[in-house]
């Protein structure tokens, strides 16, 4: 199974895994062939990829640090989460408050059940509802982080309510601004802003939140150079919640198709990350981040230095430029498949990866000659 991004779909691909919306409404199902109608409406939904299955990346298996079914939940929780902080009936608040603790205790759990694993971050979004598969994605990219540096329960548990609930704020800004394509006008950009200050302030005016929790929401804008908002502060002066939130938010809206920009590669949004650090993130969480992350998630189809063509079946944790590698061209030719290790095989020290392939398996047997 790999990940394709829409714009790489074909007629005849057949799906890996069952596509959801925001509501757990199934939108395709695994294994359903994709025909050219399902292409129109992944591309109306504006779905940023799927996974599909074919020979070539058939025994590629996606292991991901949380299941399908707990990132369904979560995602379901948070839409609830959102759409009751505006409504009048503080019961509905208190309970949707009361499910973002159970959907952060059943992510916190996962994670630590899969804490060697590498975090594969080529997710299917629905692009209307960005938001709340943003909201799990920043919170597992969080927790991971959390769990790296060896934080304990407590902690945990506030920074995977705080990363979850980033950007809660936004419900109370002008959802035309929000979504507007263009560019922000000056006025409209202090009012986006306002979403930190915003967020912050509601959940504590009107739940009990660890002040860990809700310090890491106000923060999140914040940049380690100081030229964050709300306040600018810079280094420590801004809290490790923030420090680490700010990482994971920047990294997932990259990887993600947003209203005035494509979605970058995770390898390229990883460039960016690794970039900044030191300058607008802080360096250490940057280290961290950058091991747990793979930047070539697996099933990615690669093109190596020597003019060889791939697939990711293996990612190891700091290493994260040399996987493991399916060969299945060879310079110009299909080959029977064989798999490299680019971390450990002596005589692939010299080999690297320049780039990602063509990502339809026709394509590659194309690319490939
Ligand atoms: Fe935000």
């Amino acid at each position: 199974m790999r990940f394709v991004p829409t714009g790489c779909i074909r007629a005849g691909m057949r799906l890996g895994k069952t596509l959801y919306n925001a509501s757990g409404e199934m939108l395709l199902s695994e294994g359903k062939e994709i025909i050219l109608p399902y292409i129109e409406r992944l591309q109306q939904l504006r779905v940023n990829g799927v996974y599909i299955d074919d020979t070539i990346s058939e025994d590629i298996e996606i292991k991901s640090v949380i299941s399908d079914e707990v990132r369904n939940k979560a995602i379901q929780g948070v839409k609830n989460i959102l759409t009751h902080s505006v409504s009048d009936n503080p019961s509905d608040k208190t309970a949707a408050i009361a499910k973002a603790k159970e959907i952060v205790e059943l992510i916190m759990e996962e994670i630590l059940k899969n804490s060697n694993l590498m975090v594969n971050m080529v997710d299917l979004k629905v692009f209307d509802e960005y938001t709340y598969y943003h909201s799990v994605n920043v919170a597992v990219l969080s927790t991971v982080v959390g769990v790296a540096i060896g934080m304990n329960h407590k902690d945990l548990f506030a920074l995977g309510l705080a990363s979850l609930l980033h950007d809660i704020g936004k419900v109370f800004v002008d959802k035309e601004i929000i979504n507007k394509p263009g560019r922000l006008s000056d006025n409209e950009t202090d009012d986006v802003q306002k979403h930190s200050e915003l967020g912050y302030t509601y959940l504590r005016s009107m739940f009990e939140m660890p002040v860990k929790a809700s310090l890491g929401i106000l923060h999140h804008h914040e940049r380690y150079d100081g030229s964050g908002y709300p306040k600018g502060l810079k280094a420590e002066q801004i809290s490790l919640f923030g420090r680490i939130i700010a990482v994971a938010d920047v990294f997932d809206a990259l990887v993600s198709d947003r209203p005035y920009r494509k979605a970058l590669l995770p390898s390229d949004a990883m460039e960016h990350i690794m970039g900044n650090g030191g300058v607008i993130f802080d360096p250490n969480i940057t280290r961290i981040f950058s091991m747990k992350v793979a930047p070539y998630p697996l099933g990615t189809a690669v093109e190596l230095s020597n003019g060889n063509i791939g697939l990711v079946v293996e990612n190891y944790e700091g290493f994260g430029l040399r996987p493991a590698i399916k060969v299945i061209a060879e310079k110009g030719k299909m080959a029977t498949p064989y798999v490299i290790n680019l971390l450990t095989d002596s005589k692939c020290l010299n080999i690297t990866i320049t780039g990602i392939s063509g990502l339809s398996e026709e394509s590659i047997k194309e690319n490939a000659g």
